[in-house]
Order: structure tokens, then C-alpha cells, then sequence
């Protein structure tokens, strides 16, 4: 069967059986803005009908035809653990049976509070919420609250949900406003954030030249992942921590994708660079929708009901939530949790880019367990003027050969790929082989 599969790939033939996931999305389409509930999902960059998945265990997933994957997209990368983890679940079903949702506090919110304060170096106070959208709305808005200032700066390449603030990109001059880049979001909401590009002092000193009483605040991904892979230099997000501090400004870490992913205390951890504010998201809820802003006590002391900056939430907290991102982090607090995903990572990278040459035209790289695969000679991409759009072309083909093969990945080349701990060495084995033999098909014209 591999070998038959292998075959077909190679003739372009497609074998992936979608009747099933085609009936679902003309029904989800009647019901849904194009068929979804979240865009990225309606396979748009890549073609083709949606996949509905089925079930998941593990690093697997099914979809409603029955085809199977080992998912690399791991519902874009809360699943650390990969699906259905039994911790997890045991955890889950058990705190679901004494009832979904109070309003009210209980202890689980103390315990999951405490696991990630407690084995965190750069925070005091954290208060959850229910998606990194909230989490980042919610820290910009203290920053601002905090410093009594507002504009904001974001960088080209990095998303931080879809709230007003930072749907924007950057106007004609480095110093100059931002332009809402969604209808909706009023000009004048979008005159209040910076865009600039990543990996750039001197346009962040420009900035602060021109608004320097003016920025409440600098908001980062400090390992930036929905652009690609734009892995920043240490001695960027130091200098942006320096001159938040000499300016008066909060620095912002969005950790919803990096926190807890390349090491417990993420990315502050791992470059060892103490943001003032840092999100989070996705790991943290263990599948399920939670979200969290954290700060020191200082800062978090501007928040309701202690402060002036008023934020809440119904489902805040909410202990079915709690109880899945306390199973969650239980297990990545293991012994050499992290050094295993990492491990398995590299082999993953070596095994796809052992014996390519400098100017063959793909690359994939990896910081801990995020990894992604670019059709480009640039050894390292850092920020987001610097991917070749017309690549797209040949990333669509890669897609659907890796889901011939068997693997799969975000629908689209922006899109990076998560390593869990459930995957396995033999999966690692046949994914290098796919996405050779995909880069390949790919690059074939
Ligand atoms: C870095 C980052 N920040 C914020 C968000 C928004 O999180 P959510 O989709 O949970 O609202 C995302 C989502 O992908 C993200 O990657």
C-alpha cells in the first residue's frame, strides 16, 4: 500500500478520498461564512475541500472518509501532549461530572494559578481568560490603563488575534500610523498602533523619536509564527526590553504559541529576556479555550476589581478548562519533557535536509518543537518582507502531497508545524520520507 501510495504521488494523481468531507462543507457553507468558523480552515491557500476531521488519538488523526494522518498541526498548537492524551481526558471527565461552569471561583483556578506562577521566573499575577485574542486585547489595554498612554507598537509578521488594536499594518513611514488592515476596524482605532518590520532597531528607535511619550507599550511574538517561522535574534528582544524601560513603555510578550512550547517558562525563558506583560494561550488550556495575560503584581494591580482597567469574562476560569491545562502542564513539568520534543524535532529537520544543497530552494528550520518548511534559499528568515510569494505555488502542491502521503500540515506556507510528545520515532522516520519525497513533487516544475 505505502509503496502504491508513493507511486501515485509522484504520477500527481490524487487517491485522498473527500466525498464525505465535500457533502459536510456544502452543508457547512449554508451555514457558515465560508463554511467555517475560523478562516484559516477553509483550506483557501491550498485548494480543495476541508478535511472534517473524525477523531484524533494521539499524533493521529482521521477524517470523516477514514483517511489517516500523523497531524503536525495539532489544532494549531495547544496539543502538546497530542490527542485525547489520557491524563488529560481523566482529568476532564472528572471535574465535567461535578458540573460545567459556576461563575464563581473554585480551586482549580488556584492550582492551574499556582503550577505556572510557581515554575515561571518573570511572573507574579495572572489572570485567565478565554482565547489569546482576549489574552492580548486585554494586556494591551492595561498596558495602556498602566502607563496612561496610547499608542501601541506591533511588528510586520506577527498576529495577535483579531482584536481592533492590532488588525493593522503599517502605514507609508516607519514612524507614521497604522491602516486598518480589516473592514470594520476604524481608522482612527488603527492610528493608535505603530506597524513596524521585525528584526529592526533603528526602526524602533525611529519610533520612539517620534512618540516617545506616547507609547504605552510594545507587543511582540518573540518567537514569530504566523508569518513563518521568524526566528529574532536575542539581542532584538533585549533591546526592545531597554528601551521599553528607558522610555516608560511595558513590554508585551504574546506567548500564545511559544509559551510553554519551547520550554516551560517560553520564550522570556528561553532567550531569558523578562517582558512586563506576557499572553498567553493555546498549551495552556490543554485543548480547551483558555487564555491568560500575566504580569508582575505591580502592574497587575491596574486590573478590576483592584485597579481602573476593567476586563472580565463568564467563562473566565472556568473549571473544566482549568482542570485540562492543569493535566496539561502537569505532564510537561515531567523530567526532560522538553529535551525529548526537541530531540525529535532535529531529527525531524536533519532527516528532511540531509544531503540538500545551499541553492536547492527549500528549507526547513525549528526552535524547539516548532518547526517549518519554506521554499527558499535564505538560511534564515526573520522577518516578513523576506518570504517569496510566489512560493505559495509549490507550497500547494507540497500540501497535497504530504496529505497523499499521509501527513498533515496547517493549509497554507505561513503556517508552522508542531512536534507533540505523542509522536514517535517511527513517525518522525516516515514523515521525513514524505516531505522529501512531497518537496520533490513540489519542486518538480
Ligand atoms: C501569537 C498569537 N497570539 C494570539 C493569537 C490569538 O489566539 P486565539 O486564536 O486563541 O484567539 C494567536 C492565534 O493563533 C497567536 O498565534
Amino acid at each position: 500500500m505505502e509503496e502504491y501510495k508513493e507511486l501515485a504521488v509522484l504520477n500527481k494523481a490524487t487517491m485522498l478520498k473527500r466525498e464525505k468531507s465535500e457533502v459536510l462543507f456544502e452543508k457547512a457553507k449554508t451555514h457558515f461564512p465560508g463554511g467555517v468558523n475560523s478562516p484559516v480552515r477553509a483550506f483557501k491557500a491550498v485548494g480543495g475541500v476541508p478535511l472534517f476531521i473524525d477523531r484524533g488519538r494521539g499524533s493521529h488523526i482521521w477524517d470523516v472518509d477514514d483517511n489517516e494522518f500523523i497531524d503536525y498541526c495539532c489544532s494549531w498548537g495547544p496539543l502538546i501532549l497530542g490527542h485525547a492524551h489520557p491524563a488529560v481526558l481523566e482529568k476532564v471527565k472528572a471535574t465535567a461530572d461535578k458540573g460545567l461552569s459556576f461563575g464563581a471561583p473554585t480551586a482549580l483556578e488556584n492550582e492551574l494559578a499556582d503550577l505556572i506562577i510557581s515554575n515561571h521566573p518573570h511572573i507574579e499575577k495572572i489572570r485567565f481568560v478565554s482565547s489569546g485574542t482576549e489574552a492580548c486585547m486585554s494586556a494591551i489595554r492595561l498596558a495602556r490603563g498602566h502607563t496612561k498612554r496610547n499608542k501601541i507598537i506591533k511588528f510586520e509578521g506577527c498576529y495577535h488575534g483579531h482584536s481592533d488594536s492590532v488588525l493593522v499594518n503599517a502605514g507609508s513611514g516607519l514612524a507614521t500610523f497604522g491602516i486598518s488592515s480589516s473592514a470594520g476596524v476604524p481608522e482612527a482605532f488603527a492610528k493608535e498602533t505603530i506597524v513596524l518590520p521585525l528584526n529592526d532597531m533603528d526602526a524602533v528607535k525611529h519610533a520612539f523619536d517620534h512618540h516617545k511619550h506616547d507609547i504605552a507599550a510594545i507587543i511582540i511574538e518573540p518567537i514569530p509564527a504566523n508569518n513563518g517561522l521568524l526566528i529574532q535574534k536575542r539581542e532584538f528582544l533585549e533591546f526592545l526590553a531597554d528601551i521599553c524601560a528607558v522610555n516608560g513603555s511595558l513590554l508585551i510578550f504574546d506567548e500564545v504559541i511559544s509559551g510553554f512550547r519551547v520550554g516551560f517558562s517560553g520564550a522570556s525563558g528561553y532567550y531569558n529576556v523578562s517582558p512586563d506583560i506576557i499572553t498567553f494561550g493555546k498549551i495552556i488550556g490543554g485543548g480547551l479555550p483558555v487564555g491568560a495575560y500575566a504580569a508582575s503584581a505591580d502592574i497587575m494591580k491596574s486590573i478590576s476589581p483592584d485597579g481602573n482597567v476593567y476586563q472580565a469574562g463568564t467563562l473566565s476560569g472556568n473549571p473544566v478548562a482549568m482542570a485540562a491545562g492543569i493535566a496539561q502542564l502537569t505532564e510537561c513539568l515531567k523530567p526532560w519533557f522538553y529535551e525529548e520534543l526537541e530531540r525529535k524535532t532535529k531529527k525531524l529537520v536533519k532527516g528532511v535536509m540531509e544531503g540538500l544543497l545551499p541553492n536547492d530552494a527549500f528549507r526547513m528550520y525549528h526552535i524547539g518543537s516548532i518547526f517549518w518548511c519554506v521554499f527558499s534559499d535564505n538560511d534564515m528568515i526573520r522577518a516578513a518582507k523576506d518570504i517569496d510569494l510566489l512560493t505559495m505555488v509549490k507550497f500547494k502542491k507540497f500540501h497535497l502531497a504530504l496529505l497523499e502521503l499521509g501527513v498533515y500540515l496547517g493549509p497554507s506556507e505561513y503556517e508552522v508545524g508542531f512536534v507533540s510528545s505523542a509522536h514517535t520515532d517511527a513517525d518522525i522516520d516516515k514523515t521525513i520520507k514524505a516531505i522529501r519525497q512531497a518537496r520533490e513533487v513540489a519542486m518538480a516544475e
